[in-house]
């Protein structure tokens, strides 16, 4: 049974069981639908077998060894990656501006951080990727890369495995702004089937809830001990089932076939409007500057004359994220303000 079908149908007359809300709420009723089908895992409908399958469901659906369901963000997936391919006093290579759960990670796994820098793109005052030079350091365990940026710059994963490979280091690729490449080949190639580790959000930008995230991994290390260890034994369901139905809308047709209208849309946006540079290598990241304005005045103009709120701003350029979720109706809003600039 599949973990929707589980919470449809599980059921709640007689569990003497937590959570004792009993499927419903008592104190705020807007509140009651995040009651309805919150579970645990002693309900006799055995949903750690159903999660088990939609994971392994998964796995199949990205071709990966094993794939998790985190709804800890990707936060709990690059930490689990660490504690599952290093030991104490490994030296781990991290970029020194990333997340600072990469930081985090290495400090919980009783690992030497070793830090590289990223060189910056002038033109859009962002980092720029990480190079095979960056990370070719020998007697590391693992090295973390961050691909794509925030801004959406992305790394040749392939030569980076290479480099690891050589050098007999782990290769961890934090994706988190990246879950929607495994399902359009207009998008940058997914690190999911080529790195040890690859942890995606779903919840930047390709549909999930909050925080709900992926750990892909390809090695012969299975990262469930390393989960088990960092994870709440009381998870939610509600949040694992969406996670399921996340990732089959997206792997449908249906699913494949929105994303791809909406990366043509976003294309056309930028063959039309010609009074804006656009830059970036992934087109749902929509990075634009314009000649005699900062970043931050573009921010401004676009938030106080067109009411559109950007997700990124630096001195030179801003950022506006698009995801399966963006509606073609904003996109047309951005495009006639853009125009008007
Ligand atoms: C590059 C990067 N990695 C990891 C994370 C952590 O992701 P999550 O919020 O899903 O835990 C973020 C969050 O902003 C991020 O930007």
């Amino acid at each position: 049974m599949s973990l929707v079908n589980l919470l449809r149908k599980h059921n709640r007359k007689f569990l003497f069981t937590t959570p004792s809300h009993g499927q419903k709420f008592f104190i705020f009723n807007k509140f009651r639908q995040f009651y309805k089908y919150d579970i645990s895992e002693t309900d006799a409908h055995d949903p750690q077998r159903a999660l088990s399958n939609a994971q392994k469901r998964a796995s199949e659906i990205y071709k990966t060894n094993y794939t998790y369901f985190l709804s800890n963000g990707s936060t709990s997936g690059i930490i689990a990656s660490v504690l599952a391919c290093t030991s104490k006093n490994d030296k781990v290579l991290i970029c020194r501006n990333a997340h600072p759960c990469h930081e985090n990670a290495v400090k919980l796994a009783g690992c030497t951080p070793v830090y590289y820098d990223l060189p910056v793109i002038s033109e859009w005052g962002i980092p720029d990727k990480t190079t095979p030079d960056l990370i070719d350091i020998k007697g590391i365990k693992a090295v973390i890369v961050t691909s794509p940026t925030y801004e959406g710059i992305v790394s040749d994963i392939r030569i980076l495995k290479e480099i690891c490979k050589k050098n007999k280091a782990y290769l961890i690729v934090d994706e988190a702004h990246g879950a929607l490449y495994p399902f359009s080949e207009k998008l940058p190639e997914s690190a999911v089937n080529i790195a040890d580790f690859t942890v995606q959000s779903l919840h930047k930008t390709a549909g999930g809830l909050n925080p709900t995230a992926l750990l892909h991994v390809n090695c012969n290390l299975d990262a469930k001990s390393a989960l088990d260890m960092i994870n709440t034994t009381s998870p939610s369901y509600p949040l694992l089932a969406s996670i399921e139905a996340n990732i089959n809308f997206l792997h449908s047709p249906r699913g494949r076939k929105h994303l791809n209208n909406l990366i043509t849309t976003i294309e056309n946006i930028k063959k039309d409007v010609k009074n804006i540079d656009f830059g970036g290598d992934d087109v749902t990241k929509i990075l634009i500057k314009k000649d005699g304005m900062t970043g931050e005045e573009l921010s401004e103009v676009l938030f106080n004359q067109f009411n559109i709120e950007d997700e990124k701003t630096n001195n030179i350029s801003t950022m506006l994220l698009c995801g399966i979720g963006t509606s073609f109706a904003k996109l047309k809003r951005l495009k006639r303000a853009l125009l008007k600039l």
